[in-house]
């Protein structure tokens, strides 16, 4: 992939002369979802495949940024960073570039081509990867001196502030802070966060794509959002607490009957449940029982179903043919949900079995094929030494 980016740099911009690369990669969320933006655990780790960026600087202030994945060219000038729609995916750069600006960081021109092999709006992250390569570039190259944890945050913002997608801290973290063959045990609103081995002997990672058309992910999100905040506050009035994720599992039991609203309730008991379940989980890893591990996730899932209703058919089948096979420890939606992707732990030799299997059982209920990647646990965003 090196070769060939650099390669087709020199296409587009005639050469290669200076030019860098870096790379960032996807992520896919273990355990622990809805919780981010609660204040609560999550437990992610970066995939072992993402989208690079080859960049040269330049002295006239322009921007031009180009991808191998899509046709669309842009060209803005530094000073003058707004979001357009029609510059999609462009918009999480120029996203970046805006909210460093912000900061007081003084940026340059750049000609940059992207390519990336994370499939779009499956839910793995894309967009926080675009993010999180072009914040790294501009950090190494400007030697801006930003610390890693400071540019994620930075990176969210853009998300938030500048594409206007009310995400958590998340995806960001995972993938600016993932390292190969660990999980990151992160607590989301004071960002403590350790680094946990997930190397699981004989056993692989294998993510099933619904393949489901994009609907109303982003305003169902928000809504879920809200519940949580009105739950919050009816709870508040006995508990002493800033987030859902400060709630034990005991303090819910015996103050739910302040929720007025069944809808609510079952909102918050996802909430305060999986935050939970993460620490299990995270404990039965270290206990080396990762057949307690593929419980939990079995039961976060069914939880996101019947309490947080972010599945729907498309995942619950997936999940549903996943659990019928015996060499599967573990399966369930990763990400927002609606749509988007299932992680399952698949037991190495049987993973083309798994494959073809759940192919065949997801087709014949859903009408179409799912698609499905077996990855390893990658390291976080860098730079790639051009040989
Ligand atoms: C999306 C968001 C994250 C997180 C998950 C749900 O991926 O970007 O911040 O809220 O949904 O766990």
């Amino acid at each position: 992939m090196a070769t060939k980016i650099v390669e087709e740099f020199k296409r587009i911009y005639g050469s290669s002369e200076g030019v860098r690369l870096f790379y960032s990669p996807g992520r896919v969320n273990l355990i622990g979802e809805h919780t981010d933006y609660n204040g609560g655990y999550v437990f992610p780790c970066a995939l072992d495949f993402g989208t690079f960026m080859a960049i040269r600087m330049r002295d006239d202030g322009k921007v031009r940024l180009s991808s191998l994945n899509f046709d669309l060219k842009v060209e803005v000038n530094i000073n003058d960073l707004v979001y357009d729609r029609k510059d999609d995916w462009a918009n999480y750069t120029k996203g970046v570039l805006k909210v460093l600006q912000d900061e007081g960081y003084k940026l340059k021109g750049f000609e940059a081509l992207y390519e990336g092999n994370i499939p779009n709006g499956a839910g793995l992250s894309s967009s926080a990867s675009i993010e999180l390569v072009t914040g790294v570039a501009m950090n190494e190259i400007l030697n801006l001196g930003i610390e890693r944890v400071e540019l994620v945050k930075l990176c969210q913002k853009a998300e938030n502030n500048f594409v206007g997608v009310n995400c958590g801290i998340m995806d960001q973290f995972a993938v600016g802070m993932g390292k190969a063959d660990y999980a990151i045990f992160l607590k989301c609103d004071t960002i403590d966060y350790k680094y946990v081995p997930f190397k699981l002997d004989g056993y692989k990672i294998v993510i099933s794509n619904t393949n489901k058309r994009r609907g109303l992910q982003d305003s169902k999100y928000n809504e879920r959002r809200s519940q949580c905040e009105m739950a919050l506050n009816y709870l508040k009035k006995e508990l002493n607490v800033d987030n859902l994720g400060q709630v034990t599992s005991e303090e819910f039991d015996r103050y739910k009957y302040l929720i007025p609203d069944d809808v609510l309730v079952k909102r918050a008991r996802h909430v305060v449940k999986e935050d939970e379940r993460v620490l299990y989980a995270v404990e039965a890893l270290k206990n080396n029982d990762i057949k307690t591990f593929g419980k939990l996730m079995v039961e976060s899932h069914n939880s996101l179903r019947d309490d947080y209703e972010v599945t729907g058919k498309e995942l619950d089948t997936l999940v549903d043919e996943a659990l019928k096979l015996d060499y599967v420890l573990g399966s369930r939606m990763t990400g927002a949900g609606f749509g988007g992707c299932t992680v399952s732990l698949v037991k190495e030799e049987f993973v083309q079995d798994f494959i073809d299997t759940v192919t065949k059982g997801y087709r014949e209920r859903i009408g179409y094929e799912p698609s499905m990647y077996v990855t390893g646990v990658g390291d976080g965003a860098k730079e790639i030494k051009i040989k």
